[in-house]
């Protein structure tokens, strides 16, 4: 493990705060579907006993705790002016599946350890309006193959029209809501409006090498590369493995295969673009049937948004092309389409500031992965600061962090938290 840096300031550094921080994150971690994996999906029961988790540790710092109408977890503070728009610490509380220990939980475990030392500075420095911590229910699109739900209904970037959309056992998002105890009919009641907050801050891993190789804790984002994930549904005709030949097959499997292989093509093609094809089902499913449908997921990203387009254009004329000569028909249902998403200049200052105090300098980075910011730069100013992750490795479970780093990431927080209200 590497040492704390030799900056922190003392004010704004707990090392009881970084122990805190990497203890829970290993208790959320046990709260997973699966006891030899870490997966936790929206509305699921693991959603609700994080959830409840979280709560108690909101209040245990001193703010209101609630649930929202989306199965967000809010907690709030409203200082000494509620009706003011407020600042808002946050990521989220979902995982992928067979998840690393700190991808969205990091962020909202250091919020909340943050909102607790601005709370208990409360009296020398008093919170001039709110203060939100708000834990997100599904960032990682998992389950409804759709991302930033969670925030997407806060935000409005999604509304009740998502709703109708099923997971791959064709449970749609509103009987999921039911079945979790929210009321589908009552999702408008999560939205809030321009106005309601100031600004947001949002600490997260890297998920990529470059702190690492920087010998850095912590980076500044500058923009968040945009993404398209669609589900693409390829029916051809089942029949018997024995008699068909081949020449008069319709495969549905095998004209997958080389579209999986065309879709990597076009994102080797091109500049800064990455495509993956992560998840695929194919049906009836026995060894001595040929594959009558199949369907597979597509995550399409990219810093540039017309590049991003003009991909996904390729990818559906090569699809139709595979399609024709094998004679099956291709069906691309997009979930979410987000443009990049530059983060704000007043809080890349301040977060460089922030990174300056705790480490001497600061380092600016491009996310190529998704964040709640991307929702939340709908409603006000956005500002992340990325935390080095060993190997680069995230989305596995090898996924790690040291404990000096959380401890960097929490005094950065509330530096940058801390110049937010001071400067009103
Ligand atoms: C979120 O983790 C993403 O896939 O970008
Ligand atoms: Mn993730
Ligand atoms: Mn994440």
């Amino acid at each position: 493990m590497s040492a704390l840096p030799a900056s922190f300031s003392p004010v704004s550094f707990d090392r009881d705060a970084a122990t805190r921080i990497m203890r829970r994150c290993r208790e959320l971690r046990a709260i997973s579907a699966s006891p030899g994996a870490y997966t936790r999906l929206y509305l699921t029961d693991e959603h609700r006993r994080a959830a409840d988790l979280i709560s108690h540790w909101m209040r245990q710092a001193g703010l209101a705790a609630r649930m929202d109408a989306a199965g967000n977890v809010i907690g709030r503070i409203d200082g000494t002016d509620a009706t003011a728009p407020a600042l808002v610490l946050a990521s989220h509380l979902d995982t992928v599946r067979d998840a690393g220990t700190y991808d969205g939980q990091l962020g909202v475990v250091t919020a909340i350890e943050a909102a607790a030392a601005l709370i208990r500075r409360a009296d020398k420095e008093p919170l001039p309006f709110p203060l939100e911590v708000q834990a997100y229910a599904d960032e990682e699109g998992t389950r409804f193959h759709t991302m930033l739900l969670g925030s997407g209904f806060v935000t409005g970037l999604e509304d009740a029209s998502v709703l109708a959309k099923a997971d791959s056992e064709g449970v749609t998002i509103s009987e999921a809501m039911k079945g979790f105890g929210l009321t589908p009919e009552r999702i408008g009641d999560a939205r809030r409006q321009a106005g309601d907050f100031r600004a947001y801050i949002e600490v997260h891993i890297e998920q990529g090498p470059v702190l690492e190789a920087e010998g850095l804790p912590l980076g500044t984002v500058t923009a968040i590369a945009g993404q398209i994930r669609a589900v693409v549904r390829v029916r051809g005709m089942a029949g018997h493995a024995g008699t068909v030949p081949m020449a008069m097959r319709r495969d549905a499997l095998a004209a997958s295969a080389e579209a999986i292989l065309a879709i990597e093509a076009v994102a080797k093609a091109g500049a800064d673009l990455v495509a993956t094809v992560g998840e695929i089902q194919a049906g009836p499913g026995a060894s001595n049937v040929i594959a009558g449908e199949t369907r597979f997921t597509l995550d399409l990203r990219s810093g540039n948004g017309l590049a991003k387009a003009a991909a996904f254009e390729e990818i559906e004329r090569r699809l139709r092309e595979i399609g024709t000569a094998r004679r099956v028909v291709f069906e691309i249902e997009v979930g979410s389409n987000t443009g990049a998403t530059a983060c704000d200049p007043g809080l890349i200052e301040c977060i460089d500031e922030a990174c300056e105090a705790v480490q001497g300098r600061s380092l600016h980075l491009l996310s190529g992965a998704g964040h709640d910011a991307i929702a939340l730069a709908g409603l006000c100013p956005i500002g992340m600061i990325f935390v080095r992750c060993e190997g680069g490795i995230s989305h596995n479970p090898a996924e790690n962090i040291t404990e000096a780093d959380a401890g960097a990431a929490f005094a950065a927080l509330l530096h940058a938290a801390q110049t937010v209200i001071r400067r009103g």
